[in-house]
């Protein structure tokens, strides 16, 4: 089993990420870490809650509030893609559930206690893996891996033109995060990964919503509102990057394609904060990253349909 932490802003996929991280045999998730991202953060909390209650594992791993803002810049959502990120859900957060430590400080404890065993995951904007960073001098020696959904390949953005969400909100901590000399550094890009390998047309997602299961159902709740925005803007299906981000942690064989790089983001200008430039062996420049290039598709949506397929007994009734 892989030792993991997941650093999220639970909506959507983040929702797919943690029932994998729950679930998935290959995964010893240790913690859920929560940062400011996709929707209103004590909404991404209730989030998170619902879907380790649907998993039937409530109390079963620590959730830890990180930053509730990016490093220096105003938080920005995205609301308008994800609705509420569950699709009208609500639970009662039960009492001592969230964690008293913060992100931060869990995540350095938990690196600093077993350096070179924790991989982590981060899949919302990287403003909690940079405070860990200027915390602890020896906490990116200490990470084992650090699987990052963010960026285009020098592509297109989907918050802006130029920009992916993920870095796009905190480009500044993405930026410390590249700087930071982690050993392993991966990289799960919007485009082309996501569009083209991870995001399924409507009628293989109607397949995952249909599966009988509450894990089924409940994917169904997280991911409507995402499919449809994403239908009305031309992406043809429902988009699972931050989920196909662990999955390829877990099952390295998901990778079919990968190149090193020298990634770096935009901080400076208006018009492409966000962006990233990702320098290939032409120019020359040191490595800090590996960036996926190909993902198997096919054998990444049988996971994912064998894991909505699993019968789980909710540890609350959500619907
Ligand atoms: C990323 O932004 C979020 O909306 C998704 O969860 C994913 O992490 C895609 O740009
Ligand atoms: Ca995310």
């Amino acid at each position: 089993m892989i030792p993991v932490i997941i650093d999220n802003d639970t909506a959507q996929d983040d929702c797919v990420t943690i029932l994998e991280g729950l679930l998935d045999p290959a995964c010893d998730l240790r913690a859920i870490t929560m940062v400011a991202g996709n929707v209103g953060f004590e909404r991404q909390v209730e989030n998170a809650a619902m879907t380790v209650a649907v998993a039937g594992k409530l109390g079963e791993v620590p959730i830890h509030l990180g930053a509730s803002k990016p490093l220096t810049r105003e938080w920005e959502g995205a609301e308008d893609v994800h609705g509420d990120g569950s699709g009208g859900l609500h639970m009662d957060i039960p009492e001592g559930l969230v964690s008293e430590v913060g992100a931060v400080d869990a995540l350095c404890a938990a690196v600093a206690a077993e350096p070179g065993v924790i991989s982590i995951v981060a899949i919302g904007p990287l403003t909690n893996i940079a405070l860990a960073v200027q915390q602890d001098p020896d906490f990116a020696v200490n990470v084992k891996s650090l699987y990052v959904m963010g960026g285009s390949n020098n592509g297109r953005g989907n918050i802006t033109p130029a920009a992916e969400f993920n870095f796009y909100v905190d480009p500044e901590a993405a930026q410390i995060v590249l700087d930071a000399g982690f050993a392993d550094l991966r990289i799960l890009t919007w485009d082309p990964v996501t569009l083209r390998d991870v995001t399924f047309p409507r009628p293989r997602y109607d397949e995952l919503c249909q599966l009988g299961t509450p894990l089924s159902r409940f994917f169904k709740h997280v991911c409507d509102a995402t499919i449809d925005y994403d239908e009305s803007v031309g992406v043809n299906g429902s988009t699972h990057p931050d989920s196909a981000t662990l999955a390829c942690l877990l099952h390295p064989e998901l990778v079919l394609e990968q190149a090193r790089y020298r990634v770096d983001v935009e901080c400076a200008s208006d018009l492409t904060r966000g962006y990233s430039v990702m320098a290939w062996d032409k120019f020359d420049c040191a490595p800090n990253a590996t960036v996926f290039e190909r993902v198997d598709g096919e054998a990444y949506y049988a996971r994912l349909k064998a894991l909505l397929a699993t019968p789980t007994t909710p540890s609350v009734e959500l619907f």
